[in-house]
């Protein structure tokens, strides 16, 4: 089938593209534009009208040629040559022009889009730069600081915004696109109107401050720390105001080169196609029927429980809340009210749109109100005896067919199931907190959860804008389990020697949003302490990596709630900084279990807090509780604030190389005679035979 078909309409040459499902921009649709804007030049049409079937526009480049060796024809090359027409060409615009697909736009001499368009040059979320002029044409239409702005942010913009940026000319009303840009053409045609290139424009200089440029990269230096596409993009933006258009084109050329060939881009592109590859579940057809959801109960209006709810009201789904009582049922509304009148305050909101989610919260503390919920989502206490009560009572409640869902953390989500008697409806939904804003969402398959269950379940996940990602059941399933061994390890570096301030920055330097003492301050030292009050000394493990948390909830700092915890923190500002008292009792600990104090290497901080990661990952992997490990790495991405330019613990593992984890973790195991730094038998095998995770997901198909 040929991805660009030509038909002509009076005097409208049209220029189908049809490349499903996004119509990316791979060789054979460049090459059939060009063809098609070529052949055209000699009929006697008077304009050409470029537009795509489907649904949506071109959506960009195609990523997945990327890394591989150019093919002709070059993009510029395509882009030239629409410029070049001797009749004006017109791009008709639906869906979504993002990328290579606005960049064609730009080329084009006019643009006209239907209203439900959106566009934007999202590359930066690939670790790269616009690369065929997006940089240049771009501000000589919207002027350097818009341009700044959209390209470094990535973020599409709606058709209406697009044509008060100049990036468009023309809205068609309704959403006959081809009827209303066939007429917008003809108007173009009868007004004589010339073939505009957004080349030939200029950029005044009394239109924008040059310091802007200088600031635009310490602002992103902050905003986007340690990626260089955003810092590039300022580049390219300084170089169109600067230099000529084809000398800007040069600047851009290069730089998107150097772009494309980091680990960086590689990294960030992995991630894109593992988050989309994560919402396939291995076995299960696309055919699986998924049930309607339509109502959503919540039981327990806490910290997760509010939050879950405003997920479902804010895409219109009515949730109903059960507390216990209910004044816990009041406490419970208030908190999603207060979080609603934040996002108001801070203009993201309108009060409107708060009442219309407020108005579909109902409260209840009668079971009864739950007969007819299509989802029902538990978080309350994390404690198997009450979660198990609160199952038996929704398998007596609950109407046939809807689906039990557990919010747990570590409980075991088969001993839940077991206490109904319709085990394959009960699945695990893990939402990360806060529950409203935190993309992750894993979805634990309990042994009997049925297929459907899970097929509803992933299609809720993106209904309601959450990144999905399968687990299998174990204690913590995928991202606490592989956290805890990181939570571990940052335990046992402090108490050895390194500071909080060193762990900390070697982390953050890393690309983590935040070290991992810094987290433990921000959630609150109190909440492993309370979970460890509930476990045997064999379960809590080594005391060494828990006792420094331990005296310090005792001593009352319990992290940023309290003003202290490992490091103490202004009132004001709450800027952190350590803490003399903090350091004499983390010695006191150390003296007390016979350890020895040394100083560290950045290097060393990282590996004892990655390796351990990628280590628990593959015993993950091995177990079969995640898919594969791209999943893992959207959980770490998603749900931990691992830095998207490394692509997640596993990608990293396969960027360092198997044989240099397997060195290092062996290495590691022989220092210190504990048997969790022996080498999974995965990374083993793999690093043995010079293979990866990635090459060996690909051969498990
Ligand atoms: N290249 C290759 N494949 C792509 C693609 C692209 N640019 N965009 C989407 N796809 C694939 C996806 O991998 C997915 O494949 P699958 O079904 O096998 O998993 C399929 O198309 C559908 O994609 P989505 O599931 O994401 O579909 P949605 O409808 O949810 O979203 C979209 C559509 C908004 C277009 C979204 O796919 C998207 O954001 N795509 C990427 C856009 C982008 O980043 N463009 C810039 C590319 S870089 C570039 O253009 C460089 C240039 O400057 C030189
Ligand atoms: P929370 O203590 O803030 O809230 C629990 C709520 O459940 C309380 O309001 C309580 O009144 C209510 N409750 C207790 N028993 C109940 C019952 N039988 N019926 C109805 N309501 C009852 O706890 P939080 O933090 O919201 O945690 C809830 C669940 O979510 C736990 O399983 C936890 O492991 C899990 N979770 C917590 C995360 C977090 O960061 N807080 C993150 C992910 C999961």
């Amino acid at each position: 089938m040929a991805v660009v078909s030509y038909e002509t309409r009076g005097d409208i040459g049209i220029i189908w593209i049809d490349n499903p499902p996004v119509n990316a921009l791979s060789q054979a649709l460049r090459d059939g534009i060009y063809r098609a804007i070529n052949n055209a030049q000699g009929d006697s049409t008077k304009a050409l009208l470029l537009i795509c079937k489907g649904r949506t526009f071109i959506a960009g480049a195609d990523i997945s040629e990327f890394g591989k060796a150019p093919t002709e024809p070059a993009f510029n090359t395509v882009l030239e040559s629409i410029e070049q027409s001797s009749k004006p060409v017109i791009a008709a615009i639906h869906g979504t022009a993002l990328g290579g697909g606005l960049e064609t736009a730009l080329a084009c001499h006019y643009r006209c889009a239907v209203s439900s368009a959106t566009v934007g040059l999202p590359e930066v979320k690939l670790g790269l730069l616009p690369g065929a002029g997006g940089t240049q044409r771009a501000p000589r239409l919207t002027g350097v600081e818009a341009a700044i702005k959209l390209i470094t942010s990535g973020n599409p913009i709606k058709a209406e915004a697009a044509l008060g940026m100049k990036l468009i000319d023309h809205i068609v009303e309704g959403e006959a696109l081809l009827e209303g840009a066939l007429a917008y053409t003809q108007q173009l045609i009868d007004s004589n109107a010339p073939c505009i290139c957004v080349r030939d424009l200029s950029i005044d200089p009394a239109s924008y401050d040059p310091a802007i440029f200088d600031a635009s990269r310490k602002l992103l230096s902050r905003q986007a720390r340690g990626q260089m596409a955003p810092q590039c993009i300022v580049d390219c933006i300084e170089a169109a105001a600067t230099l000529p258009f084809e000398e800007g084109l040069a600047v851009e050329q290069k730089l998107f080169m150097e772009c494309m060939h980091s680990s960086q881009s590689a990294a960030m592109r992995h991630m894109f196609f593992a988050q989309r590859e994560a919402s396939k579940i291995k076995g299960l057809s696309k055919e699986t029927a998924k049930r309607e959801i339509k109502s959503v109960a919540v039981i327990g209006g806490g910290t997760m429980g509010g939050g879950i709810a405003m997920n479902f009201v804010n895409v219109g789904i009515p949730v109903t809340m059960l507390e216990i009582n209910d004044e816990a049922l009041q406490r419970g509304l208030a908190i999603v009210e207060k979080n609603y009148s934040i996002s108001v305050k801070k203009g993201k909101l309108s009060e409107e749109k708060k009442q219309r989610c407020m108005d579909l919260i109902s409260g209840t503390t009668n079971y009864q109100d739950l007969a007819n919920a299509d989802l029902v989502i538990e978080a309350v206490f994390e404690n198997l005896a009450i979660k198990q009560q609160v199952f038996t009572t929704l398998d007596q409640v609950c109407k046939p067919g809807a689906i039990l869902a557990t919010n747990t953390s570590y409980q075991d989500v088969n001993a839940i199931a077991a206490v109904t008697k319709r085990p394959e409806d009960v699945i695990g939904l893990h939402f990360f907190s806060p529950a409203n804003i935190m993309k992750l969402l894993e979805i634990v398959r309990a042994d009997k959860t049925s297929d459907e269950v899970i097929a509803t379940s992933m299609a809720v996940a993106k209904a309601i804008g959450k990144v999905p990602v399968l687990s299998g059941v174990c204690f913590g399933f995928i991202g606490n389990r592989m956290f805890s061994e990181y939570g571990r390890e940052t335990q046992l570096c402090l108490i050895e020697g390194a500071s909080a301030e060193q762990i900390d920055r070697v982390m953050e330097e890393f690309g983590m949003a935040m070290g991992p003492i810094a987290v433990s301050d921000l959630a609150g030292i109190d909440i492993g302490y309370k979970v460890r009050e509930g476990m045997s000394d064999e379960e809590k493990g080594d005391p060494r990596s828990y006792c420094i948390a331990d005296a310090l909830v005792e001593q009352g700092r319990l992290g940023q709630k309290t003003g202290a915890g490992f490091y103490q923190y202004d009132p004001q500002t709450r800027a952190r900084s350590s803490d003399p008292q903090v350091t004499a009792l983390i010695e006191a600990q150390a003296a007390k279990y016979g350890v020895t104090r040394r100083e560290f290497s950045d290097e060393e901080i990282r590996d004892r807090l990655l390796l351990p990661l990628i280590n628990e990952g593959a015993k993950i992997l091995q177990e079969g509780i995640a898919q594969r490990p791209s999943d893992i790495d959207v959980v770490y991405v998603f749900g931990y604030g691992f830095p998207v330019y490394h692509g997640g613990p596993m990608h990293y593992a396969d960027h360092i190389g198997l044989e240099t984890v397997y060195k290092k973790l062996s290495a590691f195991q022989q220092q210190t005679g504990e048997d969790y730094w022996q080498p999974a038998q995965l990374i083993k095998t793999l690093a043995e035979s010079g293979s990866s995770f990635a090459r060996w997901a690909k051969d498990q198909g």
